[in-house]
């Protein structure tokens, strides 16, 4: 978690790193700070605070805004809580350092080096500080590698010395770090979407290489002092994009980019009519080799991957098992050489799914990522990668990147059924077609937003809400509850209908808010039975329903219809509206839609 980031060039630096921990911020919002250094004067400038980046453009304001060379942070409080003296840089003597990730072994590094007396705050980068400054005699280069050997855990450091104002040193381990060019310097930062809308290209700054960031150029050395020159990726995406247009919340703009991400993430995938991987590089031997997948991904990744659950059953009759990134090494998994992992991720950056991937590699496994974020570290760890085309993802709770997810794997599991002799061309066709409707289908569910915007309203005031549903419904929810929770702060709790009469029917009362989902044509007379067993009890049921079903002289609490599609497809419109519901409940409530309390777009700590 945490943004940080670096700048070294002709503008402002002030001003230059606001605007990049802007942008970052989605990364962790509890604080933030920047240090400048004056190349001229060598005098340096250290600004910190608990609160948003807006806080730290109001202490900055009536700065000289003349250095040109500088770093900051925007913070997810790990260790030690939110405050002024905890928020990031830190400096101890002649160092001034950002960091990434979590020092495992930081109470260790105290006790080892007798820093207690000279820590002013209780964070594990302050005592790396302090390593570095003690390791520090003029030679950057000797301080860094002689501290890095103490470091256990994941790092990324950015570190400027005082008496080297014009170069901007990094190292890490594990969190990431990109660094480009733009028209006025260079730059280095957690992630693409920082560096600038004139930033063409950038490198993803391999592990244990010490870089610096000149005003001119960056350059790399390996621990051993022998420069490397890593390859650059081209930005291939507007990083200008990451503005909010002409929305109030990057959700509302991320929601309604919808279709033309689905578009995006499908249309290089399909030639003449036909699914082809082959951009991907996924050779159909890994598709038909495997005996078993295996997903592990977390939160609404790992939702994606329940998806595809139902569909490579019911298309492959495969086994097919989702795990919760963060358990998997936990539970002993089953995984060897006939095993395909698939590691979903937007970020492409979370430890527990990287972790998770890494180990079922270890046994053997091969795996394919389904990834946003381009060269990032489960990109480069995977054997093969389904890039989705979501374009930057700033809001916090996942829209689009889930929905793109969802077309990689629909046409993973085309192409697997196709290679595997499931699917003759007819079928491969008519799943295409299904499949190629799913944006249009979104849009129309866009387009009457408002109408859920009513439905919103109702249940503002909710403390707890239910939603149910039995099969791929019940899968849908778990997203949308999870969309619901973390954004409205409402308690909601995803349920499959038909266990609700095992124990948690005892929970809904008069007025108690469920909504249920009815878009599963084999399964929806038993769901319209539940909910009609929870109406009994006095719940106020919001129906999600596709609008060919019919729902005799039934009353609901409210009523929305779906675009009819297939049953496997019905992820596409329901989704899109469960996303707005979410939305426009947490707006109506006046919260910070895009950054929910206690939470951060990228997680990288364990
Ligand atoms: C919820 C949400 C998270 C992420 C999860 C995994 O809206 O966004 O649950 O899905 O943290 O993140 P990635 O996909 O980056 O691995």
């Amino acid at each position: 978690m945490c943004g940080i980031v670096g700048y070294n060039g002709k503008n402002s630096v002030t001003d230059q790193l606001l605007d990049s921990l802007e942008l970052l911020e989605y990364r962790g919002y509890d604080s933030a700070g920047l240090a400048t250094l004056n190349g001229e004067t060598g005098k340096v400038k250290l600004r910190k605070c608990a609160g948003r980046v807006t806080d730290l453009r109001k202490i900055c304001h009536n700065d000289k805004k003349i250095s040109t060379c500088g770093i900051g942070h925007t913070r997810w409080a790990t260790h030690g809580g939110v405050s002024d003296l905890n928020a990031h840089p830190h400096r101890c003597g002649d160092v001034l350092l950002v960091h990434n990730g979590i020092v495992e072994n930081y109470e260790e590094l105290k006790d080892h080096f007798l820093l207690h007396k000279e820590l002013k705050s209780q964070t594990d980068t302050e005592v790396v500080a302090a390593v570095l400054n003690r390791f520090y005699n003029g030679d950057p280069h000797e301080a860094i590698k002689r501290t890095v050997k103490y470091l256990k855990g994941t790092f990324a450091l950015v570190v400027m010395f005082v008496d080297q104002p014009d170069v901007i040193y990094a190292i890490r381990n594990v969190s990431p770090i990109v660094a480009a060019y733009n028209d006025n310097g260079t730059m280095l930062a957690s992630d693409v979407v920082a560096l600038g809308a004139t930033a063409k290209e950038y490198i993803v700054i391999p592990e244990y290489v010490i870089t610096e960031l000149h005003r001119e150029e960056i350059k790399m050395f390996d621990l051993a002092g022998r420069q490397i020159h890593p390859e650059f990726i081209k930005i291939d995406w507007d990083t200008t994009q990451g503005g909010k247009g002409k929305y109030p919340f990057y959700m509302e703009k991320e929601i309604m980019e919808q279709p033309d991400a689905l578009k995006a993430t499908m249309e290089q995938r399909i030639t003449d009519g036909k699914i082809d991987l082959s951009s991907d590089g996924i050779p159909d031997e890994v598709l038909c080799g495997c005996e078993r997948i295996c997903v592990v991904a977390c939160g609404t990744a790992m939702h994606a991957g329940l998806v595809a659950k139902a569909l490579v059953q019911s298309k492959l009759n495969m086994h097919m098992t989702v795990e919760y990134a963060s358990e998997f090494m936990y539970e002993d998994p089953v995984i060897d050489e006939k095993t395909l992992v698939l590691a979903i991720s937007q970020s492409g950056e979370t430890i527990d799914t990287l972790e998770a991937l890494k180990y079922a590699r270890s046994k053997g496994a091969k795996s394919i990522a389904v990834i946003n974020v381009k060269g990032s570290s489960i990109a480069r760890e995977s054997d093969y990668v389904m890039y989705t085309v979501a374009g930057p993802e700033i809001a916090v709770a996942s829209t689009k990147a889930y929905t793109t997810q969802l077309i990689a794997l629909f046409l993973l599991v085309g192409r697997m059924a196709k290679a595997r002799g499931i699917f003759d061309d007819a079928a491969e066709k008519e799943y295409l077609e299904n499949l190629i409707q799913a944006p249009g289908k979104m849009q129309e569910v866009l387009t009457r937003k408002h109408d859920i915007h009513k439905i919103a309203r109702e249940m503002l005031d909710a403390k707890d809400a239910f939603m149910i549903g039995r099969g791929l419904d019940y899968s849908i929810l778990l997203e949308g509850a999870l969309k619901l929770k973390e954004i409205s702060y409402i308690h909601t709790e995803a349920y499959a209908s038909g266990e609700l009469k095992h124990g948690t029917i005892a929970l809904i009362t008069e007025n108690t808010p469920v909504v249920a989902t009815v878009t599963q044509e084999k399964l929806k007379d038993k769901e319209l039975s539940n909910i009609r067993e929870v109406q009994s009890r006095g719940a106020s049921v919001v129906l999600l329903v596709r609008e060919d079903f019919d729902l005799a002289d039934a009353e609901y609490a409210d009523v929305f219809t779906l675009p009819a599609m297939s049953d496997e497809f019905m992820v596409f419109p329901a989704s899109a509206a469960l996303q707005l519901l979410a939305y426009y409940v947490s707006m109506d409530k006046g919260l910070d839609v895009d950054k929910p309390r206690n939470l951060a777009k990228v997680v990288t700590v364990e």
